[in-house]
């Protein structure tokens, strides 16, 4: 495998570890100071990638909301929002999506080549659609996101995108908010699925960092000998 990009993920779970309800519409759970957060994150990243999954459930934008971060991207040479990062193996993705219809950072899609062609018609007019073999391997997906320029990589999910890149060891830093409610509710998605992840009894996470931000708690962890705490 290649060198790859530094990851971070980040994201926000309910007090009883849930990412959504199972209702139709997005659950909130960070409040504007974690949004905040979220998008000096989003600054700093070079890419920005979510699953398929999260594009077609959160129909999120993965844009820089703050004009004077978008203004110091450009000063320094960057375009003003990240390039972002989607992956598919159906390709099952709807052209119209904010993902593909807003910024000017670039638009990348990974795709397993049974969804290539179906992929390709859909949206490839608006994003560069990869073939990205039989499986799209994470590794291999990383370490091509790392010689098309992408040294710092920011993951927003969603629960499938956790499993397997925490899984894989290819974290370096978890950034972690939680919100004071409870989901209560068994059939919504967790932080992970199953799996083995780099973290464990005998493997004890290095907390960096706790936050209140208003009634969010953010915890920052690093999981990998990569992770830059910031000092
Ligand atoms: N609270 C938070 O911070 C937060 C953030 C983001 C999302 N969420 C929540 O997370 C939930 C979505 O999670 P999710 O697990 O359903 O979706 P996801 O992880 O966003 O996306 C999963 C999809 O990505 C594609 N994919 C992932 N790995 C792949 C691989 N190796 N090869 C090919 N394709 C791959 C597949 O797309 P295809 O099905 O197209 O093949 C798969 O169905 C939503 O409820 C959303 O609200 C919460």
């Amino acid at each position: 495998m290649g060198e790859r990009p530094y990851v971070l993920l980040s994201c926000s779970v309910s007090l009883d570890g849930c990412l959504d309800d199972v209702s139709d519409t997005r659950l909130l759970l960070s409040n504007e100071a974690d949004f905040d957060r979220v998008d000096a994150l989003r600054a700093d990243s070079d890419a920005i990638m979510v699953g398929a999954g999260t594009v077609r459930s959160d129909n999120p934008r993965l844009l820089v909301r703050s004009a004077e971060r978008r203004a110091a991207r450009v000063a320094a040479g960057r375009p003003e929002n990240p390039l972002k990062v989607t992956l598919t193996g159906r390709g099952c993705l709807d052209p119209d999506a904010a993902f593909f219809t807003t910024g000017d950072g670039g638009r990348l899609v990974y795709c397993a080549s049974g969804g290539y062609r179906r992929t390709a018609a859909a949206v490839g007019d608006r994003a560069t659609v990869v073939d990205a073999g039989d499986e799209v391997d994470l590794g291999l997906l990383l370490a091509d996101l790392y010689e098309r320029g992408v040294d710092r990589l920011m993951v927003e999910g969603g629960q499938r995108m956790h499993t397997q890149l925490l899984g894989a060891g290819l974290v370096d830093e978890l950034q972690l908010s939680v919100a004071p409610i409870f989901v209560g509710e068994s059939c919504a998605p967790r932080l992970l699925g199953d799996g083995r992840f780099p973290a464990d009894p005998q493997r004890r996470a290095r907390l960096a960092e706790v936050r209140a931000l208003g009634d969010v708690v953010l915890m920052r962890y690093g999981l990998s000998p990569r992770f830059d705490d910031g000092c």
